[in-house]
């Protein structure tokens, strides 16, 4: 159960200050919710359009999409051919699947695009995996008018094209896999008959896909501003709102006398006893099960720097009485669940309106090592979660030109990296002492 991605993420646009698409997203329906006609990947793939072999220099987009898709991205085929695998196999016979895992919707709906029989146009293809139209939306309804000379962004929302560019809908779209939401689901269940356990960053995993896009002016232009930390911040909002969503589904929340195990932190029960890793932190006694607040860790910093004082202190607040109703000191965990999520779409609300300055990144940045040095990340989902915070923040930091002292900051990342590289091997106090030596190299 290693983390797969690297520190390679650097060399995109800055971002401008400035506007973004106004979307109550949280009501935005996902591609497999829409009741449109999908056409399939090979309706976007000729050389005129999707394919061509290299990127177009008087369009406004990079044509190459299709290639650098099916080449290099893990959405491609490869996301589908997993589930011809021996492990795949293992993981259907031991939840006792009637069908093989390719065949399986449990496993179609994230690994493909799997939208009901009636919504599949005569060359569209499951086995064409997580296609173009699992994130853009079913292209009948804009296949059209999008290639129509005087075609703008805002006429192909209008026609159906899943606003993929909102920092809100695309958290939305990416979490529907990357985590799950009510209609599909990596229980721990799943994790025992021997799934993976699943790892996601937006901003990190946008990079890594890799993007097959390029927010240069034409893209803001067209699209609003790009603003990279915008879409970290609101992916940890997202993100925080769907674990807290999953405690809160009756049908989610529980597995027979347990309760759902994705909630906690996995190494709050997986490590070996003689390896004790409490510490007094965030209202949790000893002995407890602890949840997984990875992303809530990184909420309270964001929080911290973009609300207004009191609000930041209520939301702590709230957070505390999460983790101590859940440790069963005192209050009622689901009651406490219900406020925090109530609060996580206003706060997604500010979030997605924010403009970030590089005051803003700097100080996010010195509060997630403070919070480990003072013993926040000591869960491994916490100080990995923080790993890739830091890593983006201090990219966003360097493309402003912002980051004195960057290469020896590079490499302090790069150590810090690898002392999260591998969960089963993971070591607080070694983190720690990475952290530490990357906080000497920040201004
Ligand atoms: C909620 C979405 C979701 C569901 C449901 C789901 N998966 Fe996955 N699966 C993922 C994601 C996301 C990853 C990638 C994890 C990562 O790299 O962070 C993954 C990874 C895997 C891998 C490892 C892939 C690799 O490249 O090594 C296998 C094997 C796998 N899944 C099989 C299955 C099978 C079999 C099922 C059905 C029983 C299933 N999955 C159901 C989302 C899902
Ligand atoms: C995993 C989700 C995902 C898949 C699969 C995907 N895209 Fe995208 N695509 C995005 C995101 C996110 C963006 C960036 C936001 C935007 O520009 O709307 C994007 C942007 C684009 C853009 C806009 C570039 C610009 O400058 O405006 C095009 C064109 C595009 N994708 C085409 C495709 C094609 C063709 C395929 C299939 C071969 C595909 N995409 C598959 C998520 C995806
Ligand atoms: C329909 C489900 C689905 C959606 C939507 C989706 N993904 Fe994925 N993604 C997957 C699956 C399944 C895999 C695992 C592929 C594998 O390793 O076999 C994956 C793999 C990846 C990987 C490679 C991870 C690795 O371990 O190397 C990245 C990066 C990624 N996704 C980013 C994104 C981003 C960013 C978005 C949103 C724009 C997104 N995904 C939307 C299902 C999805
Ligand atoms: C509340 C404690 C608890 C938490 C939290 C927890 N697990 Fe488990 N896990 C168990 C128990 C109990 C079993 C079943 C006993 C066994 O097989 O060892 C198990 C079994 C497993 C197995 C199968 C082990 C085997 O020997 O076959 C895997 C894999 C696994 N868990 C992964 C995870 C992951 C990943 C997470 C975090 C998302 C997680 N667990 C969170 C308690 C927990």
């Amino acid at each position: 159960m290693t983390s797969t991605f690297s520190r390679e993420r650097l060399g995109w646009i800055s971002a401008f200050a400035g506007m973004t698409l106004a979307l109550a997203a949280s009501a935005q329906t996902l591609p497999y919710e829409t009741k449109a006609m999908n056409l399939g990947v090979v309706n976007c793939a000729s050389s005129l359009c999707h394919g061509s072999a290299s990127s177009w220099k008087d369009s406004n987009i990079l044509q190459n999409e299709y290639i650098t898709w099916s080449r290099v991205d893990k959405h491609a085929t490869r996301a589908y051919q997993v589930l011809f695998n021996e492990r795949s196999k293992r993981i259907a016979q031991n939840l006792g699947l009637k069908e093989p895992a390719h065949q399986a919707k449990l496993c179609l709906d994230c690994h493909a695009y799997n939208p009901p029989p009636a919504q599949r146009g005569e060359r569209f293809k499951v086995a064409d995996g997580v296609s173009c139209e699992a994130c853009h939306g079913p292209s009948e309804p804009w296949i059209r008018s999008h290639v129509a000379p005087d075609a703008t962004h805002a006429d192909n929302l209008a026609h159906g094209l899943y606003p993929t560019s909102d920092p809100v809908a695309q958290a939305k779209l990416c979490l529907s896999c990357h985590f799950g939401n009510q209609d599909r689901f990596v229980t721990h269940r799943m994790m025992g008959a021997g799934h993976p356990r699943i790892s996601f960053e937006l901003d990190t995993f946008s990079q890594t896909q890799p993007a097959h896009f390029v927010a240069d002016a034409d893209w803001q232009k067209r699209k609003g501003a790009w603003d990279p930390a915008r879409v970290w911040a609101v992916g940890q909002a997202l993100a925080a709102a769907e674990l807290l969503d999953v405690m809160l589904d009756p049908k989610r929340s529980r597995d027979g006398l347990f309760p759902e195990l994705v909630v906690f932190d996995c190494h709050a029960c997986h490590h070996s006893m003689t390896d004790l890793r409490w510490s007094p932190r965030s209202g949790t006694s000893p002995g407890r099960i602890r949840l997984n607040d990875s992303n809530l860790l990184m909420l309270r910093q964001i929080v911290r720097r973009t609300l207004p004082g009191d609000e930041a202190n209520e939301f702590a607040q709230r957070v505390n009485d999460l983790h101590r109703a859940v440790a069963g000191d005192g209050g009622d965990p689901l009651e406490a669940a219900r406020v925090l999520r109530a609060s996580l779409d206003g706060i997604v609300r500010q979030l997605a309106r924010r403009a970030f300055t590089g005051d803003d990144l700097r100080a996010m940045l010195t509060g997630l090592v403070a919070d480990g040095l003072n013993g926040r990340y000591r869960d491994y989902s916490g100080a990995e979660q923080a790993t890739m915070a830091i890593g983006s923040l201090m990219g966003y930091l360097s493309r402003r030109g912002e980051l004195k002292g960057a290469r020896a900051a590079a490499e302090a990342l790069d150590r810090l990296y690898a002392t999260v590289k591998d969960d089963e091997k993971f070591r607080p106090d070694r983190f720690e002492a990475a952290l530490d030596a990357l906080g000497r190299t920040i201004p």
